[in-house]
């Protein structure tokens, strides 16, 4: 059955991403058609940002669970409609927030030049724009994304990694979008931005396994804050703490904690499971020009997956 799901979720993925050739991604695909896109995303984002710290750290998190679900093709932004419940009213949706930052992006670039701009290519622009805000590297996003038309809520769970994944599944959902385990290394150094809920790592704190309460990969101290964080019966169910201490800088400092067992996700101290994914994280940890120069190109590669098929006028419904 776990094989029969494995091989058609495969088919299907395959399906997407072989579908999405036909949307051939180009740096100069506005500079006729809409040449002032770029900044009046940079500008929102930037502007929204000033107001709330939380900004970058959505947006860059949001552009990755589009790209996972049905290729960077704008479903993570479509509201539920009728009986339809999408993918942002689905479990993975507890820290998704700032969808009015994208919309109004949108909203305004429709106001200049009106149908050509994907939703999708603007989610993509946003998430770049995140990176530099937060004094990270910048780079030239590929354009040409089409909006897709089916987002659904159990296509989370589905599709989306778990933290608490080990490295082999982490390995089969990132090559089932062609990335590399190189990719994988390079792509959750995303983690040096934002929050985390308790629910995302309370497997780790208490009730482990058969045979360790905690999760012995986890440093003891490291653990001991959690719990008070996260106490049993937690009845806050916003109660959480940042991803590093630096949680508004992208920066290495992710590297550095996972080396100390001090990181949140089992997904994220997997990484030392896997010999060559083990000496990325210590090269990172040493040097962060080579994980900029790593991030730009894996997110480059992540972010040109694309399976739309339309150029949505309302990021939030299909045409
Ligand atoms: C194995 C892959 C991944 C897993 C299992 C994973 C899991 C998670 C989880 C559980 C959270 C916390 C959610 C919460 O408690 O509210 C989170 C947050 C976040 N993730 Fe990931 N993630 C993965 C990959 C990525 C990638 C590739 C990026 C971007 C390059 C990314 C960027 C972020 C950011 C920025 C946040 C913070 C969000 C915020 O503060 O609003 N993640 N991730
Ligand atoms: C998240 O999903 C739940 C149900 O799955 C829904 O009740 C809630 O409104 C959603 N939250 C956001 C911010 O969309
Ligand atoms: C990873 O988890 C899967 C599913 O629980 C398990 O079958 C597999 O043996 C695990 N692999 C490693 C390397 O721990
Ligand atoms: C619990 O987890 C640890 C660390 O991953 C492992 O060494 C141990 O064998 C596990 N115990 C059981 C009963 O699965």
């Amino acid at each position: 059955m776990a094989l029969i799901l494995a091989l058609l979720s495969t088919t299907l993925l395959l399906f997407f991403f072989t579908s999405s050739t036909a949307n051939a991604l180009s740096l100069n695909h506005y500079d006729k058609t809409c040449p002032e896109v770029e900044s009046i995303v940079a500008k929102t984002v930037e502007k929204a940002t000033k107001k709330d710290k939380t900004i970058p750290a959505t947006l860059l998190r949001m552009h990755f669970h589009d790209c996972f679900i049905r290729g960077c093709d704008a479903s993570v932004l479509l509201y539920s409609k009728g009986n339809n419940k999408a993918e942002k009213d689905g479990p993975a949706n507890l820290s998704l927030h700032g969808f009015y930052v994208i919309e109004s992006a949108k909203k305004q670039i429709e106001a200049v030049c009106p149908g050509v701009v994907s939703c999708a290519d603007v989610l993509a622009f946003a998430a770049r724009d995140s990176v530099v805000l937060s004094g990270g590297p910048t780079w030239n996003v590929p354009k040409g994304r089409k909006d897709g038309r089916i987002s659904k809520a159990s296509e989370t769970i589905k599709l989306l990694p778990s933290p608490a994944f080990n490295i082999s599944q982490l390995k089969q959902s990132f090559s089932l979008r062609g990335l590399s385990t190189d990719d994988i290394v390079a792509l959750l150094g995303g983690h040096t931005l934002g929050f985390a809920h308790c629910s995302s790592f309370q497997n780790r704190i208490r009730n482990f396994n058969a045979t360790h309460d905690i999760d012995p990969t986890m440093h003891p101290s490291f653990a001991a804050s959690l719990r008070n964080v996260c106490p049993i019966n937690n009845k806050n169910k916003y109660a959480g703490v940042k991803m590093d201490p630096s949680s508004t800088t992208f920066d290495n400092t992710h590297y550095k904690l996972i080396l100390q067992g001090k990181t949140l996700f089992a997904s994220d101290q997997a990484l030392l499971s896997n010999p060559k994914a083990k000496n990325l994280v210590y090269k990172f940890a040493s040097s962060k020009q080579s994980f900029y120069k790593a991030f730009v190109n894996s997110m480059i590669k992540m972010s040109s997956l694309n399976g739309g098929q339309e150029i949505r006028k309302d990021c939030r419904v299909v045409n």
